[in-house]
């Protein structure tokens, strides 16, 4: 198998997994045999790299190549710059995470998501949005940053800026429960 330019022993990889893809279970792995392993995922948001779970996460040292990492997260540039000091720290591959790891959260996100369109569909873009406030209020009540995400919600009239605040929100609340 060939990835770039990467050739690999085998077709036996160790698949990305939160919690579980360790430095040591992925030594485990490549002894028993795996070509390659990927790292946990870290947030591509840098500045949540400051602590001792993140920091364990970052560390490849002593590992046979290539080395792999997954990397979450949403805007562009976050992910370019995450994905270049990863490759200083040793990372051959990024591995980019397209679903989601932190499924209480995100099962509330969908969920949140999938009700406001019906909301602003079902009252009309206008006074949806104003509907839609109060229970955006009630799914990020138990969340930390709520006051703050909530203000930004009751100053918007639109539609679609409410969906991505909602998302960004939720995003954020994803990257800080991975980082913590
Ligand atoms: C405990 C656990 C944690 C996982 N975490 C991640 C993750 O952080 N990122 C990811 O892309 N996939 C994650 N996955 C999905 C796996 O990488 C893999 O795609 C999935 O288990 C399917 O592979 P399989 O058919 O060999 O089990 C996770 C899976 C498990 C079981």
């Amino acid at each position: 198998m060939r990835i770039g330019p990467h050739l690999l022993e085998n077709r036996l990889l160790l698949a990305p997994m939160a919690g579980v893809s360790d430095r040591p279970f992925r030594q485990i792995c490549r002894q028993l045999g795996a070509a390659m392993t990927v790292s946990e995922m870290v947030s591509a948001d840098t500045t949540l790299w400051g602590t001792r779970k993140s920091l364990r996460r970052l560390d490849f040292r002593g590992e046979p190549g290539p080395v792999s990492v997954q990397i979450l997260g949403a805007e562009p540039r976050k992910m370019a710059e995450a994905a270049r000091i990863n490759a200083d720290l040793g990372a051959r591959i990024i591995d980019i995470n397209m679903g989601c790891p932190a499924k209480k959260v995100c099962r509330v996100a969908a969920i949140l998501h999938e009700h406001l369109q019906h909301l602003h569909a079902f009252h009309g873009a206008r006074h949806g949005v104003r509907v839609a406030r109060k229970h955006i209020a009630w799914y990020s009540r138990r969340y930390p940053g709520g006051a703050t995400f909530r203000k930004a919600i009751n100053q918007t009239d639109c539609a679609r800026r409410q969906l991505e605040i909602v998302k960004d929100f939720f995003q954020q609340l994803t990257e800080r429960e991975l980082a913590a």
